[in-house]
Formats: C-alpha cells, sequence, structure tokens
C-alpha cells in the first residue's frame, strides 16, 4: 500500500471496550500483539455504560425519530472518555477509528475526543484517499488481509455491517441498503421472534428512584436482581426471549443523507414502557411538558455526537433535576413482542384518586368545570364578523 507522508511509522497503541457486546476478546488481544501493537487495551466498561449513559437516557426516554433508542449513539462518548483516558495517559498525540467517511459514528468519536482532549489530533482512514480509493469493498480488504497475513474471520460475515453491545445490535448497509428489501429471518441475534416466542407471559416489578431502575423482579418465579448491570441484562434476558424491541427504519443521518436501520434494543424497551408510566404518575403536568421537549433535544444531542457539549450537559442536569420524584413501582407483562403495563404505585403520586373518581365527591366542585369550559370557548365565538354563541344558559 503507497501511502502519502505522515500516514505510516506510528506506535500504536490499540483500545477495545467491553461495553457488553459478544466479542472474544483474547482472539482479540492476540491479533493486535501480532500486527505489532505497542500495548493492547482492553477494558470493561459495562458499568459505566449502563450507570453514566443508559440511565440518563432511561430518566430522559431517549428517542430519536421517535423510534430509534441510540443505542449506538450513547456508545460512544463512553468508548471515547476512556479512550482519551489512555491516550492522555500514554502520550499519545494521536487518536484513529474505523469508522467510514459517510457515517454519525466518525462524528460522535470525533467530537467526543476534541472535547475530551483538545490538542488531540485524529486519524480517520476511511477518509484518507489512499485508503478509501485503494479498498472499494470487502474484496479488497480480505484480499489485503490474506496478503499480509492479517487474521480475519474465514467464515464471511453476514452480508451487513452490525453495531453490538449491551443496549442494542443494528444492522445497516450491504443488502439492507435497498429500503424496500425485507430483513431476512436470521439476521436478528438478541431477540427471538414474536412468532416464536413463548406462549407464557413473564410479568416483572420494576422499581425506580429517580427515574432510575434499582430493581426488577419476576413476580412469577421470584428472580431479583438490583445492581444495574444486572438489571439491565436481566431485562435483556426477558426482552429477548419475548421478541421485544425489534424495529426496521429509514433515519436521517447527521451528515445529511438517510440510512435504513434494523434495530433490537430488547431491555430499554421495556424500561422505556415502564418509566415513561411511573414519570407521568409522580410528575407534575407541566413540568413533563417542558421536559417532553428536553427529551427530543436530549436525544438529538446524543445522536449528533454532542454528549460532551455545555448544552448537552445543561439539558442532562435538567432532566435528572425532572427525575426527582420520579419513585415508585411499575408492574407489567411481556409477551409476544410487547410489553404491558398492569398497574403502579408510588409514594410520590400525584394521582389522587378521590378526586378522580367518578363515584366520590371529593374536593372539587362540578359547577367549576362549567365556566373553565366557557373561558376556554371564548376563542371560537368571540369572532367579530359572527353573531356571538349564545354560552349564557
Ligand atoms: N445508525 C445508527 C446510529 O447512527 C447505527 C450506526 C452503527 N451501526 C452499524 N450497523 N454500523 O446510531
Ligand atoms: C459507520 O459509518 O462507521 C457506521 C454508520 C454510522 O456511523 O452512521
Amino acid at each position: 500500500l503507497k501511502m502519502s507522508k505522515g500516514t505510516v511509522g506510528y506506535d500504536v497503541i490499540t483500545y477495545l471496550a467491553d461495553i457488553g457486546q459478544d466479542e472474544d476478546f483474547e482472539v482479540a488481544r492476540k491479533k493486535a500483539e501480532k500486527l505489532g501493537a505497542k500495548k493492547v487495551y482492553i477494558e470493561d466498561l459495562r458499568k459505566e455504560f449502563v450507570q453514566d449513559f443508559i440511565w440518563p437516557a432511561v430518566q430522559a426516554n431517549a428517542v430519536y425519530e421517535d423510534r430509534y433508542l441510540l443505542g449506538t449513539s450513547i456508545a460512544r462518548p463512553c468508548i471515547a472518555r476512556r479512550q482519551v483516558e489512555i491516550a492522555r495517559k500514554e502520550g499519545a498525540e494521536y487518536i484513529s477509528h474505523g469508522a467510514t467517511g459517510k457515517g454519525n459514528d466518525q462524528i460522535r468519536f470525533e467530537l467526543s475526543c476534541y472535547a475530551l482532549y483538545p490538542e488531540v489530533k485524529v486519524i480517520a482512514p476511511w477518509r484518507i484517499p489512499e485508503f478509501y480509493n485503494r479498498f472499494k469493498g470487502r474484496i479488497d480488504l480480505m484480499e489485503f488481509a490474506k496478503k499480509y497475513d492479517i487474521p480475519v474471520p474465514v467464515t464471511p460475515k453476514a452480508p451487513w455491517s452490525m453495531d453490538a453491545n449491551l443496549m442494542h445490535i443494528s444492522y445497516e448497509s450491504g443488502i439492507l441498503e435497498n429500503p424496500k428489501s425485507h430483513a431476512p429471518a436470521d439476521l436478528y441475534l438478541m431477540t427471538k421472534s414474536p412468532k416464536d416466542s413463548p406462549d407464557t407471559s413473564d410479568e416483572l416489578e420494576l422499581e425506580f428512584q429517580s427515574g432510575v431502575p434499582v430493581k426488577v423482579t419476576n413476580t412469577k418465579d421470584n428472580t431479583s436482581k438490583s445492581s444495574p448491570l444486572e438489571i439491565y441484562s436481566y431485562l435483556n434476558e426477558i426482552g429477548s426471549k419475548h421478541g421485544v424491541g425489534r424495529i426496521d427504519i429509514v433515519e436521517n443521518r447527521f451528515i445529511g443523507m438517510k440510512s435504513r436501520g434494523i434495530y433490537e434494543t430488547p431491555g430499554g424497551t421495556i424500561l422505556l414502557s415502564a418509566h415513561l408510566d411511573i414519570e407521568t404518575f409522580t410528575m407534575d403536568k407541566e413540568v413533563r411538558r417542558i421536559k417532553q421537549g428536553l427529551s427530543v433535544r436530549f436525544s438529538e444531542l446524543v445522536y449528533n455526537g454532542f454528549w460532551y457539549s455545555p448544552e448537552c450537559d445543561y439539558v442532562r442536569h435538567c432532566i435528572a433535576k425532572s427525575q426527582e420524584n420520579v419513585d415508585g413501582k411499575v408492574q407489567l407483562s411481556v409477551f409476544k413482542g410487547q410489553v404491558y403495563i398492569l398497574g403502579r404505585e408510588s409514594p410520590k403520586s400525584l394521582y389522587n384518586e378521590d378526586l378522580v373518581s367518578m363515584d366520590v365527591q371529593g374536593d372539587y366542585d362540578p359547577c367549576d368545570a362549567t365556566g373553565f369550559i366557557r373561558i376556554n370557548a371564548v376563542r371560537r365565538y368571540h369572532k367579530a364578523d359572527e353573531a356571538p354563541l349564545c354560552l349564557l344558559n
């Protein structure tokens, strides 16, 4: 490979984050060593991924363009944070990554690195002409790997690109680029098809404190989990078993183009339903309206790679503040790809059974509703050129 000056001759330190993807980390370590890495870092970030990134997304009800739960987007600032720590420790001047030159990930990795390590320089191989002109596709890459004895899986991987972590798997590119071609049934690696899922439900009780899950109990077999990683993994297990959280969408990339993606987010989908429920139960109506707008802003900021920015920091703090009273338990059933809420209870509930009851008067005078409705109708009957409606009776 002919390279321009400045793209060869570095000492390379490799870094691989374990954020819950199914990967043989020892094989990866050996490969890095074999290829001449000066040092190899393999870092278990699963706990911090859940606590520092997934939990704020749960509090936010983070969803991009009404459907995507941001499983890839939210992982990037987590991966980049540790990468920068290592780069600083090792005195590395450059940081590199393998994201393509057309996607969101390059933006997320690089914005995160620049925010945390402003002096750093980035090498993005997929944006170097010698690279992208030389390697037009997988076949070129395979040939190069063979020639230079770089170990790659012998059986070619699925004809699409995957990104997997504890939160989700995403599939795009390759045969999925045609937006009307249906995904083959064997694409999904994380969830069972609802067609083949059990004919009996699982019933869970999820407990929240300040909008964060602190305990999950399966009320059928009394399984109970209370550490963040265990809770999240257990929700994945139940969601996967019942085929929860599959979506097939076309989304808008930050870089301007639309892309087709398939996602499976089993645990995240259960959490979104449960959190929405306990939140509405415990949160003031007008606070909720403002928070809903912040949720959209937060999701866009995360998608676009601005986790480490003043505006995202501000939005995260506002969202955290809104969660102060989001405590309580939600009971739900998981069955055939769906999450069904069954009930909820909370010491911070704002729900007043007497006030709402159709059988009890409560501290409420129904006559007041007459004036309330009339006032709200003012705009409708008060047009200058129309005879006023007679609302006085
Ligand atoms: N489109 C998703 C995002 O930008 C996923 C990107 C990575 N996925 C992949 N299969 N390469 O967050
Ligand atoms: C990539 O470009 O490497 C994956 C897709 C994306 O980041 O949008």
